[in-house]
């Protein structure tokens, strides 16, 4: 039988497609992968308007167990729900690749995905360099990758979109705040100077949904600002053109 494998928008159950919709109708078991990313509404929500009891998909299940998963699809459709779009950021392309060994056939369904719905800031999607994933500082770890990313973009005039650690398990998600605090921490050890007080970024919460915050100015005051409820997101601009420029003037 089939593996759908379908992203369910960036907000609530009602972002997802007709076609999405139609193959969860379709499906026996529905899983939703519940640790990279997360919607804006309960599952209960989902359960309702999909019509579905949704099982939630740990990194465990999806990762280490995901026979559990497969051997379902060999012989009932079975719906793998994704927020945001399937291969996007999280890639679940090991998923799909024990799928195919299974001889299981598969079909995508997609979706919108944070690594688009960024163009509402107004930066040319085409100007973005490789995305920076900031996890959450421990004593032992602190990665310096996130900062050497935005570093080489920068050179390059490119933009960064920054994505911010979600602790599932412990219901963390990272602030736009939060993760600005660990950058100029990189910052001062590193010291290229390009994540300063004065340095001007993007910080957006919730895109995608009504209740979108798109913040443009300096580091100093977006540490102070209240971005309210998950997910975050920052975005380091590279070399601006002025209809770019023009844009950020809205969200200032
Ligand atoms: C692994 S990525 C999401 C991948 C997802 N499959 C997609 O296509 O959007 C998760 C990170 O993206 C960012 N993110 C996701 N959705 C967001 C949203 N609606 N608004 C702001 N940031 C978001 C957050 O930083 C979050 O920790």
């Amino acid at each position: 039988m089939t593996l759908f494998m379908i992203g369910i928008g960036l907000n609530n159950e009602r972002d997802i497609s007709l076609k999405g919709l139609d193959a969860i109708n379709k499906s026996s078991y529905v899983f939703l992968e519940n640790y990279t990313s997360k919607m804006n509404c309960r599952v209960e929500k989902l359960e309702k308007l999909y019509g579905k009891k949704i099982n939630p998909a740990d990194r465990d299940l999806v990762e280490k167990n995901s026979d559990e998963i497969l051997n379902k699809a060999l012989d009932k459709n079975v719906s793998f729900l994704v927020a945001g779009d399937v291969f996007s950021a999280t890639t679940h392309v090991d998923l799909f690749l024990r799928a195919r060994e299974k001889g299981i056939n598969i079909r995508i369904i997609h979706n919108s995905s944070i690594l688009t719905a960024v163009g509402i800031v107004g930066l040319e999607l085409y100007k973005f360099g490789k995305t920076a994933s900031l996890p959450f500082f421990e004593k032992s770890f602190i990665p310096e990758t996130p900062y050497t990313v935005i570093f080489e973009n920068k050179k390059r005039g490119l933009h960064t979109l920054v994505l911010l650690d979600i602790k599932k398990d412990k219901e963390r998600f990272m602030s736009v705040n939060k993760g600005l605090i660990q950058l100029l921490e990189l910052e001062k050890k590193l010291g290229k100077k390009i994540i300063l007080s004065d340095s001007k970024i993007i910080g957006c919460a919730r895109l995608g949904s009504e209740r979108k915050v798109i913040k443009y100015g300096k580091v100093k005051d977006l540490l102070e600002f209240d971005f309210g409820k998950p997910l975050h997101c920052i975005i380091v601009p590279g070399k601006l053109h002025f209809m770019e420029e023009k844009m950020l003037e809205i969200w200032k």
